[in-house]
């Protein structure tokens, strides 16, 4: 049975993107704000209001609110709150009509969805949450490219839907884009309707990279499967090559995974993990590097060093003292300037600060060809 030696029962469902983890290490902070705003705005006074958060790609936008919006559920049930909570993903919405329409079916299935317009189905759900006495938390995830594709009316129609309904019916947004949503709206109304979230999602750096991985790890793998020096390795490469993307690095985590699996590995290996990097995404092939050894013979002398040492040990990051012993002159100013040039190419990741390297770029037994 496929991954039945290293991973563990329904652990490749845990490193799938609809998983939503118990818990959001460097995400508490943003959850409680977006959960306190929600709540601010639940139990104020303004029938309307939309809370607008952005950053780039993986940088845990969607997780986040979908974890926010549990804990408003829970706090809603326990006190008897009737709250309707829909997480609507509007990329592909084309117009105004089809996200009335996308918002209008996911409270009732059941109503036609012809033979109205845009504004006359978020009249009906207006209607809906009037009668049924319930408040409405809606999340429109990926809603910049929803905006950037076509010039909405959506705001204004429903600011004037809902001075119509005045406080009987309070509507909380959720915005969520990779750009800010809010700055795309200039009319003066916009001001008082949007409210930004203090903190911002930035991209994941290569230690934060490495504790939620180490979560997945043991959510996913058996005992000792996965190093936390491979752990590291992938923050790493998250930090350097994945623009910080916890789902880059899930993505690297389930792919060296499944190498060393296919191979029947009890194990991740570094050679597993350069492997899933060099099929997400080739940052350096042998043709590169054969291109620069033609340039410069000695950095040929080098790299076939470093592969000695790198193939003599099972390692991910090798120190300086190690490469040493092995006749790299860590200290010779030209030896450092080609470990700076090979870092640049990605085939290293070279760390003066921990005093370490590490193969990188793509598996060893391809490397061999920039020899051949
Ligand atoms: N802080 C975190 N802790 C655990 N998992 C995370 C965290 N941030 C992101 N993830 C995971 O990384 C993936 C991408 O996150 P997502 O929220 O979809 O990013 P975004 O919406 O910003 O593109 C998801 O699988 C998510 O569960
Ligand atoms: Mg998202």
């Amino acid at each position: 049975m496929l991954g039945k030696t290293i991973f563990k029962k329904d652990g490749l469902h845990r490193l799938s993107a609809s998983y939503i983890p118990e818990r959001l290490p460097s995400r508490e902070e943003h959850q409680l704000e977006i959960f306190n705003t929600v709540i601010g705005f639940l139990e104020g006074r303004l029938p309307l209001k939309a809370i607008v958060l952005n950053g780039p790609s993986g940088s845990g936008k969607t997780v986040t609110v979908k974890k926010a919006s549990e804990q408003v559920l829970k706090y809603c049930s326990q006190r008897n709150i009737k709250l309707e909570y829909r997480h609507l993903n509007t990329r592909f919405a084309s117009s105004d009509f089809t996200l009335a329409q996308m918002i209008t079916l996911s409270l009732m299935p059941n109503i036609p969805g012809r033979g109205y317009s845009g504004r006359e189905l978020l009249f009906t759900v207006f209607d809906y949450l009037e009668k049924s006495g319930r408040s409405f938390l809606l999340v429109l995830d990926d809603f910049d490219s929803f905006l950037s594709g076509v010039r909405s009316r959506f705001f204004t129609d429903l600011l004037k839907i809902s001075e119509e309904y005045e406080e009987r019916v309070k509507v909380i947004l959720i915005l969520i884009g990779i750009e800010d949503v809010s700055s795309k709206v200039k009319d003066s109304w916009a001001t008082s309707f949007f409210w930004r979230i203090g903190r911002s999602f930035k991209p994941y750096s290569a230690e934060e990279i490495s504790v939620i991985l180490k979560d997945r790890v043991e959510l996913s793998f058996n005992e000792n499967a996965v190093d936390d020096s491979l752990v590291y390795l992938m923050g790493r490469l998250t930090e350097r090559f994945g623009y910080g993307s916890a789902r880059y690095s899930i993505e690297l985590l389930l792919a060296s995974g499944l190498n060393a699996s296919y191979e029947g590995s009890a194990r991740v290996s570094s050679e597993h993990v350069r492997e899933a990097q060099y099929r997400i995404e080739s940052v350096i092939s042998p043709a590169d590097l054969k291109t620069v050894f033609s340039q410069d013979p000695e950095m040929r002398r080098l790299v076939e060093m470093l592969i000695r040492v790198f193939e003599s040990c099972d390692e991910p990051f090798v120190g300086f003292k190690t490469l040493e012993e092995h006749g790299v002159k860590t200290r010779d100013s030209s030896v450092v300037e080609k470990l700076k040039r090979l870092h640049f190419e990605g085939l290293l990741d070279y760390n003066p600060s921990r005093r370490e390297i590490a193969l990188i770029g793509m598996p060893l037994r391809l490397l061999q060809q920039a020899f051949d």
